[in-house]
């Protein structure tokens, strides 16, 4: 491949990246926003608990957390598509809008937590694919799992301003508020706003 990593670029992912997706399965928190908005699909999962992997891939390339990967050089000229790019030219490469590809999903834009296959690029590709990808995983199926059967009755907070915690590189929410229906009392899951914007 003739777009390469310069040494810059490597030097900056990793704390580039955990700075933004840090512990509890924050990184799924747009997904989870998601499927509570699709309570046919929330009634699926329920149903059919097996199907928490397939949820959390689809949670991952419908609401991607990474923007973009890191800053890639050609090396060469490169032609993407009907586009040639010369080389020693930075190419940034749109992970969200690879996962909305209409070429590669055929309703990029409707969530589908059945989805399969599901080629998504949330962790990247190739030489730099993401080492956390287990953990990651495991998170999302951990959260989305106790949530749901912790709270046999949950709702999106309709009076709750949602806020999104986004830079170049992350997309993210800074709190979801949500209501147990059961108990009609609202369990917002909010965090302190870092100290110092992600890269
Ligand atoms: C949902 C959560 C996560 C997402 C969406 C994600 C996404 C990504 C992406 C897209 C890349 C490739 C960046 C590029 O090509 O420039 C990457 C790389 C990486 N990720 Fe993650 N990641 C997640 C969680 C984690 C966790 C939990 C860890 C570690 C505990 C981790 C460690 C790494 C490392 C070390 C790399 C660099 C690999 C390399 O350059 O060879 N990631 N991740």
């Amino acid at each position: 491949m003739a777009i390469s990593c310069p040494e810059t670029s490597c030097w900056n992912r990793l704390p580039a990246h955990l700075g933004g997706i840090r512990d509890d399965g924050e990184c799924h928190r747009n997904g989870i926003l998601a499927l509570l908005r699709n309570p046919a699909q929330v009634a699926s999962l329920r149903a059919e608990p097996s199907g928490l992997s397939s949820a959390v891939e689809e949670f991952l390339r419908f609401e991607s957390p990474l923007n973009i990967a890191t800053t890639r050089v050609t090396t060469v000229p490169v032609r993407i598509g009907e586009v040639e790019v010369p080389a020693d030219e930075f190419v940034m490469i749109a992970l969200v809008a690879a996962n909305r590809d209409l070429h590669q999903f055929d309703e990029p834009d409707r969530l589908n937590i059945a989805l399969n296959p599901n080629a998504h690029l949330a962790f990247g590709h190739g030489i730099h694919y993401c080492l956390g990808v287990p953990l990651a995983r495991l998170e999302g199926e951990i959260a989305l799992g106790r949530l749901l059967a912790r709270f046999e009755t949950i709702t999106l907070d309709d009076t709750a301003t949602l806020q999104d915690r986004n830079s170049t590189l992350m997309r993210g929410l800074q709190a979801t508020s949500v209501v147990d229906a059961a108990r009609g009392a609202p369990l917002t899951s909010a965090r302190q706003a870092p100290t110092a914007p992600h890269a």
